[in-house]
């Protein structure tokens, strides 16, 4: 086959001109940190989810952040996630001077195995935190249930989830805490951002201090016509609000969400009929329960040759691909720490999987073409 002259990224966001038209409208309105533009976005989730509260932010990671302030977990306490996911989670959960204790994965899945979770609980366990991994919905209302019996908090990491529903529930949507991230790799983006969606007042009113210096009320507040810019600070906070020019770019975007997964869906559908058959790769298995996917990403197990070398191969190919995750537990600091962790479906697919290129602008002769390279390379 004739290899494409340009290169097909792993990602790429669709930023189209309605995007760019909300972004100049923001900069010419002068009005460009947290504003109206963000209370809209928030709106949106809110209307999505069914939760009550939504709060914009500067990234999920800064989420997380605030939320473990906010919800008192620290020195002594332990937080069971999967290992594999994004190292963010693990950072915060280890910032706080917390313990991560890591649940394994269905291999089919890569999913949280939700049956294993019971078994890792001890008194000090604070919070579970499963991953809607690659836009497949954890496995919640049996993680609920599990909570609900060792009154543990729940705190979804939907960061691959805008568009993910489990059993006609959205993502967030569960009377939990959920964090989304909006970096551009993600579904919708807003260049950096973030958003965490629950059902509490009193952690509405943290985590509004946390995100701005410990400040009653935003900017936009205190400077708008008839304002009062004076302020008293009970407890110190951090600077991790969503900006208008974000949220400008994010409110266009969460319009389109529909679309872009449509579209995701078709180029997965694509992959499905020319990669299923390929010996050597394994395609990632669909969740047995009613859920609808948001298919952030397109996981895929290579067998047939090591990864190092398929990924050199399909560079040989101008194709891009990610690597969604390396195993926490057996990153440097996370292993000096916490030591050994009993994660055999874990290690089985740590070296394995790899993510190829799945974003919206992608045309069907790229998945053709991925596909083809990949038929060659296993041959
Ligand atoms: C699973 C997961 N959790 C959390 C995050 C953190 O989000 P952010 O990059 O917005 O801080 C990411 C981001 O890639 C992620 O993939």
């Amino acid at each position: 086959m004739k290899i494409r002259d340009e290169f097909l990224p792993m990602n790429r966001p669709s930023i189209g001109e309605a995007e760019i038209s909300a972004v100049t409208a923001c900069l010419r309105s002068r009005w460009i940190t947290t504003g109206a533009l963000c209370k809209t976005f928030e709106e949106k989730f809110q209307e999505l989810t069914g939760a009550k509260y939504a709060v914009s932010l500067a990234s999920g990671t800064a989420g997380m952040d605030i939320l473990l302030t906010a919800l008192g977990i620290g020195a002594g306490d332990e937080v069971i996630t999967p290992s594999l996911t994004f190292a963010s989670t693990i950072n915060m959960i280890a910032l706080h001077g917390a313990r991560p204790v890591f649940v394994d994965i269905d291999y089919d899945t890569l999913l949280v195995n939700a049956d294993a979770v019971e078994a890792l609980i001890t008194p000090r366990t604070k919070a579970i935190i499963p991953v809607h991994f690659g836009g497949a919905p954890a496995d919640m209302h049996k993680i609920q249930e599990i909570a609900g019996r060792h009154k543990l908090i729940v705190i979804e990491d939907a960061a691959h989830a805008a568009g993910t529903w489990y059993r006609g529930i959205h993502a967030g949507g569960f009377g939990e805490i959920a964090i989304f991230s909006f970096h551009p790799i993600k579904n919708i983006t807003t260049g950096e951002g973030g958003l965490i969606t629950h059902n509490d007042e009193e952690l509405e009113r943290k985590l509004r201090l946390l995100r701005f210096h410990g400040i009653e009320r935003d900017a936009w507040k205190r400077y708008g016509k008839g304002g009062n810019p004076e302020y008293d600070i009970e407890a110190p906070g951090w600077k991790y609000n969503m900006t208008d020019l974000q949220a400008a770019l994010g409110n266009v975007q969460f319009d389109r969400l529909g679309e872009f997964n449509r579209r995701r869906a078709e180029i997965v559908s694509l992959y499905e009929k020319g990669l299923g058959d390929i010996a050597g790769l394994e395609l990632t298995a669909d969740p047995d329960y009613p859920h609808l996917h948001a298919h952030h990403l397109f996981v895929v197990k290579v067998h047939g040759i090591k990864r190092g070398l398929f990924m050199e191969k399909l560079s040989e190919y101008n194709i891009g691909y990610g690597l969604h995750f390396p195993p926490c537990h057996l990153l440097k600091y996370v292993k000096e720490r916490c030591g050994a962790a009993f994660l055999p479906e874990t290690e089985r697919v740590a070296d394995k999987i790899i993510s190829l290129p799945l974003f919206p602008e992608m045309t069907d002769d790229d998945a053709g073409y991925v596909c083809e390279a990949i038929r060659e390379i296993l041959k």
